[in-house]
């Protein structure tokens, strides 16, 4: 998406943008003219290339190192936003991590992790957003399929996905004196190292059969994630707020009897050109 300057003088704070969409957002907003804040864990070199590839095109970018995981990481981040800054436009709460394994082999420290790892830094992120955001802003929150899907050794992350969407809700109730829109944006399958990581797990359906599944017949990119956070960014997106926008290809308005599961007559036509 070229954003034509739209972000010029925003400052936004994206969790998690070494690599994958928050990385791919971080240049599209730094391609708007925004002072891009990419936060990461462990990859400082990626983290550093990302602010030099939002320098080389005009913007600003500093990387940040604070793991969110911890609340000690989460106030350290803002707190580094806070003295560079003093104010902040976007908070965009994209780092993810989870145990995929099936409900029987949880451990409680599998739980307690995904919900500091998932969910809180969410939370904690909005509540040091907000008293930044005196002129308004936007917050959006990374959700996924599994928020409202159930698929083998998803439990623990799509629960706390499914309690993203709630809180989505609640803080745009909450915000919206504040002129603080509030939503989410949840992605289908998307090429990135996570979906890699995923598709390692024994017992994992090969991947080319599950694209096969997506109306689109392929994985969404990082990039068409990003525009749509891009947009509800956007001053045109002004009168949005409280909900989820679902980037999946058509995945979660499928359902069986598959296309790729029929044979003729059933399977998809070949398309209509009008002749008789
Ligand atoms: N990929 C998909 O198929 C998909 C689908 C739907 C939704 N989503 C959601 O989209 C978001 C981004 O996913 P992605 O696949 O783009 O991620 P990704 O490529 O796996 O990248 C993860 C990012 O989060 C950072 N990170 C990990 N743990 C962190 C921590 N404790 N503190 C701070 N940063 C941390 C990583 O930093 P380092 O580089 O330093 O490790 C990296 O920048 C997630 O919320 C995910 O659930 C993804």
């Amino acid at each position: 998406m070229t954003c034509g300057g739209q972000f010029q003088n925003k400052v936004a704070l994206i969790t998690g943008a070494s690599r994958g969409i928050g990385r791919a957002l971080a240049h599209t907003l730094g391609r708007g003219g925004a002072t891009v804040v990419v936060n990461y864990k462990k990859n400082t070199d990626l983290a550093e290339k990302v602010v030099a590839g939002i320098e080389e095109v005009g913007g600003r970018g500093l990387a940040v190192q604070a793991d969110v995981e911890t609340v000690e990481g989460v106030h350290s981040l803002f707190a580094r936003v806070r003295d560079e800054f003093g104010r902040l436009d976007h908070f965009v709460s994209n780092a993810a991590a989870g145990a995929f394994k099936n409900i029987l082999d949880l451990k409680s420290h599998h739980l307690d992790r995904s919900y500091a790892m998932n969910l809180r830094p969410f939370v904690l992120g909005a509540q040091q957003a907000v008293p930044l955001m005196d002129a308004g802003g936007r917050i959006v929150a990374l959700s996924s399929y599994g928020s409202t899907r159930a698929f083998p050794t998803y439990a623990a992350l799509g629960s706390m996905k499914a309690a993203i969407e709630s809180w989505v809700r609640y803080m745009a109730l909450e915000f919206a004196p504040y002129s603080i829109n509030v939503n989410g944006v949840s992605g289908g399958l998307i090429d990135s190292d996570s979906l890699e990581y995923f598709y390692g797990v024994p017992g994992i359906a090969d991947r080319a059969s599950v694209f096969d599944r997506v109306p689109k017949q392929r994985p969404g990119t990082a990039q068409e994630v990003a525009d749509a956070i891009t947009f509800l960014l956007s001053p045109g997106a002004e009168y949005i707020t409280g909900q989820t926008m679902v980037v999946d290809g058509g995945l979660s308005v499928v359902a069986p009897p598959f296309f790729a599961d029929t044979s003729a007559p059933l399977s998809l036509p070949a398309h209509p050109t009008g002749e008789k």
